[in-house]
């Protein structure tokens, strides 16, 4: 069955940066089917030959040294432009005719992605469904790729997924989260579950702790007034630290399949413990860099954290006991992704050279982005030195081990939902169990900045550092340190 692909948003920014460029890579790859339509919907009135045109030049602009003229034509040749507004029904009925035509008639499956701003996910759905756009009956194929954020708490989450049930089945609905088209997450699954030397370990009885740690260079740029709505825990902790957090502590799925997999996935939010005001008040730290405020599009007195430290304690079997210490920030240090599994420490020390604290212990680093990879920390014998020991390093690194360039998250989550497998996006149950571990959060931080109560005020950073010094604190408090490494 020939595919199209129906892009809403399409003068957007993530259109022309990301979705595009990926498109073109699948096609330059050969795996963008030669069949393949893409339409782009939006309101701006352009031609095909002048969508095409701005698109080059974009594409150019991101795919750098990847871009090749002749392959741009071929490609070219498969996209298209229908103009229409999302609040117009009939631009929805014009839309159906277009893509009818361009299917010349024939049974297509049809996958559209939503690239709108967020307010608009509720309104295309809902037109879809009434221009008759969104069945999945027989032959008839049509998915929907929902962006991030999806709500902006568990009601909003909850309505729009109520909306987006109304006309498409669940199985059709595609909620991505960037993250997991990232080739060093999808390879947590095959560091746990193609191995035999890390599960056996990988538990309450070996590992003292896990840090997973997304740190972003960056400010909030020309995305204040967009940032100050959302904050970091919105932004970044709800839907790429959770989905860390999910890949690093699920059980193993009886296969590797959407279902199963997402079932394993959202045991894991299920089973993270609920959290007091009092708990948060001791669990969390959040501050804002200095400057933030100066930002445009911030208000003067804006409280939105741009740094989160959370501790979650996971209650099940395999993680009782064992902290999970999420952490993210603008204008940080560096730009890391990193999960961070600290082993606990030999249970009986031989050498009184050491070694002695958790420091010293064996750490597997996963390395999201950049410099992809892993490492492994463990003692080793300096040599001519008694019994003196140092932590050495076991390295794997892709770029060398592989070669080439690591694809970009979207080439793999659009190929995936152009060939129906879901294994990557967020299912519903999962949105809302992640806003059910958010929204406590926020709602008592929000608590403390109306009134005194035990929630932790917001704390200030200096940017180009960790984060507020009280964020290290917090953890030597607890006997532990953040793994800050760029
Ligand atoms: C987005 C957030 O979802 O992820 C941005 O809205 C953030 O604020 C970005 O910068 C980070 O993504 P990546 O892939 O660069 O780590």
């Amino acid at each position: 069955m020939p595919h199209t692909i129906v892009i809403f948003g399409a003068s957007g920014d993530l259109t022309s940066r990301k979705l595009i460029p990926a498109l073109y890579n699948l096609k330059r790859k050969g795996r963008l089917p030669e069949d393949a339509k893409i339409v782009g919907f939006s309101r701006t009135d352009f031609s095909h030959e002048a969508w095409r045109k701005d698109l080059r030049a974009t594409t150019q602009e991101f795919a750098g040294d990847k871009f090749k003229a002749d392959v741009w034509d071929d490609f070219a040749d498969q996209v298209f432009y229908c103009d229409g507004d999302i609040g117009k029904a009939e631009d929805f009925e014009k839309l159906g005719k277009f893509l009818t035509e361009l299917e010349g008639g024939e049974d297509a499956s049809r996958l559209y992605y939503l690239s709108t701003a967020p307010r608009f996910y509720g309104p295309a759905i809902e037109q879809l469904g009434k221009a008759g756009l969104a069945c999945e009956e027989g032959d008839c194929q049509r998915r929907v790729i929902i962006e991030k954020p999806f709500g902006v708490d568990l009601e909003s989450a909850k309505a729009l997924n109520k909306t987006v049930h109304a006309h498409f089945k669940e199985k059709q609905v595609y909620r991505i989260d960037h993250y997991l088209g990232k080739e060093t997450v999808q390879n947590l699954f095959v560091l746990r579950f193609a191995n035999t030397i890390f599960e056996p370990v990988w538990n309450r009885n070996f590992i003292d702790h896990v840090q997973i740690t997304v740190a972003e260079e960056v400010n909030v740029g020309s995305r204040a007034g967009y940032y100050d709505t959302a904050g970091v825990v919105r932004d970044m902790i709800q839907n790429h630290l959770l989905q860390l957090l999910m890949v690093t502590a699920m059980e193993p799925p009886a296969s590797y399949a959407a279902d199963p997999v997402r079932d394993e996935k959202v045991k894991v939010l299920l089973a993270v413990r609920p959290k007091s005001p009092k708990d948060i008040a001791r669990d969390t730290v959040r501050a804002q860099y200095r400057g933030y405020l100066q930002a445009d599009g911030v208000p003067d007195d804006s409280t939105t954290a741009t740094f989160a430290a959370i501790k979650l304690g996971i209650d099940n079997w395999r993680w009782q006991g064992v902290p999970f210490y999420l952490r993210s920030g603008k204008s940080l240090s560096c730009r890391t992704t990193q999960i961070v599994i600290q082993f606990r420490q030999p249970p009986h020390m031989l050498f009184k050279e050491g070694p002695r604290t958790i420091r010293d212990a064996n750490r597997l680093i996963i390395q999201v982005q950049p410099a992809e990879g892993i490492q492994m920390h463990f003692q080793t014998k300096v040599p001519d030195a008694g019994m003196t020991m140092r932590q050495t390093n076991l390295d794997f690194n892709y770029q060398k081990n592989f070669g080439g360039n690591i694809p970009e998250a979207y080439e793999r989550l659009l190929l995936d939902a152009i060939e129906g497998d879901a294994s990557l996006f967020a299912r519903a149950d999962e949105v809302e169990a992640a806003w059910g571990i958010c929204d406590p959060i926020l709602a008592a931080w929000a608590e403390s900045d109306k009134a005194a109560s035990d929630a932790p005020k917001l704390l200030s950073y200096e940017p180009g550092y960790w984060g507020p010094t009280e964020s290290t604190e917090w953890m030597i408090a607890q006997r532990r340190e953040w793994f800050d490494a760029c």
